[in-house]
């Protein structure tokens, strides 16, 4: 059992939590995930590892459907089943000179870690936020600590420059030398914000998130296109070229379970209101 240390919101329905967890936290580098079960119910899900402090670890989430839900409903004190962890290869980090990190909404979560990493190894790190709107612009006080530069944008100019984070990433390419992008966000944001850095060939990176299960390369669920071989999220990534991605074969995948992830939340919602909110009932 691991002990939730400190959990709540940080912005519209994105919850950070921290998990007492010292296998994962003494090993955990920056890129990579862990597996979250609550309880003996419950279903596996991956969430990246944001943040380590001595021997815990943070994730942030944004609650989407039934067992995300049921976690951001957990409080300071509750315990997690299962944390496995960390799996997938860390983040490339080396010194690559200037480098940008392109968060959108909350794939912002993955960032700091790999800023942290990338200062470390000597390189000028360039941080850009964006997010819909201002309500739900994750961690722009802690980028900007962790990054030489940081520029934030909304969609519908709340807040910082008015447009896409793409937009902010073709003019720092075009004002100055860029050797390596990470672009984390929606899937359909990292395949539009990576075209940018395509035409000048920018070593890019994405991190993927297709469904997964096991975690450990065993179950297939987690299967993406990349350079025209079949290579699985979870032990081969989940960052890859985003150049070499089959971004339309993975938004086809992730969209085959729809159905029954609504379905899933709707009985959630249906036994909460049953048991007054409590789950544990
Ligand atoms: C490597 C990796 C890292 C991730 N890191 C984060 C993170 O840091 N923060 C965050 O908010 N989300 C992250 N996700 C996505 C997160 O795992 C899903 O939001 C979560 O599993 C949804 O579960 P649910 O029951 O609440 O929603 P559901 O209603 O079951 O699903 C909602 C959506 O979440 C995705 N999803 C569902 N089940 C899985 C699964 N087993 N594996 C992957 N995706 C799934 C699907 O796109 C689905 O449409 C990550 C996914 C991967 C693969
Ligand atoms: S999650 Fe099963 S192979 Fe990747």
């Amino acid at each position: 059992m691991y002990k939730i240390e400190k959990t709540g919101p940080i912005a519209d329905k994105v919850y950070q939590m921290w998990v007492n967890a010292p296998h994962v936290a003494r090993n955990a580098q920056a890129g990579q995930f862990l597996i979250f079960r609550i309880d003996e119910s419950g279903e596996r899900i991956p969430l990246t590892i944001s943040a380590v402090d001595g021997d815990a670890v943070r994730v942030i989430f944004m609650a989407v459907g039934k067992t995300t839900t049921h976690l951001a409903n957990l409080k300071a004190g509750d315990h997690i089943l299962d944390v496995a962890g960390p799996l997938g290869k860390p983040s490339e980090i080396k010194k690559f000179g200037t480098c940008v990190l392109v968060g959108g909404g909350v794939g912002t979560a993955c960032l700091p870690i790999i800023a942290r990493a990338l200062r470390n190894a000597g390189n000028r790190v360039i941080g850009i936020v964006g997010a819909r709107n201002a309500g739900l612009l994750i961690l722009e006080d802690e980028m900007g600590e962790v990054c030489d530069e940081l520029q934030v944008s909304t969609d519908d100019g709340s807040r910082g420059f008015h447009g896409f984070a793409a937009d902010l990433l073709k003019q720092t390419i075009a004002k100055e030398p860029v050797s390596a992008v990470w672009i984390i966000g929606p899937t359909i944001m990292m395949k539009v914000t990576a075209e940018v850095t395509r035409p000048a060939g920018i070593r890019t990176f994405v991190s993927l998130n297709p469904i997964m299960v096991d975690g450990t390369g065993m179950c297939g669920s987690c299967r993406v296109t990349v350079g025209g071989e079949t290579r699985f999220a979870c032990v081969d990534g989940p960052e890859f070229d985003a150049h070499q991605v089959d971004f339309n074969g993975l938004m086809q995948r992730m969209r085959t379970y729809q159905a029954e992830e609504k379905e899933s939340l709707e009985r959630f919602h249906d036994h909460q209101c049953r048991c007054g909110g409590n789950h544990h009932a």
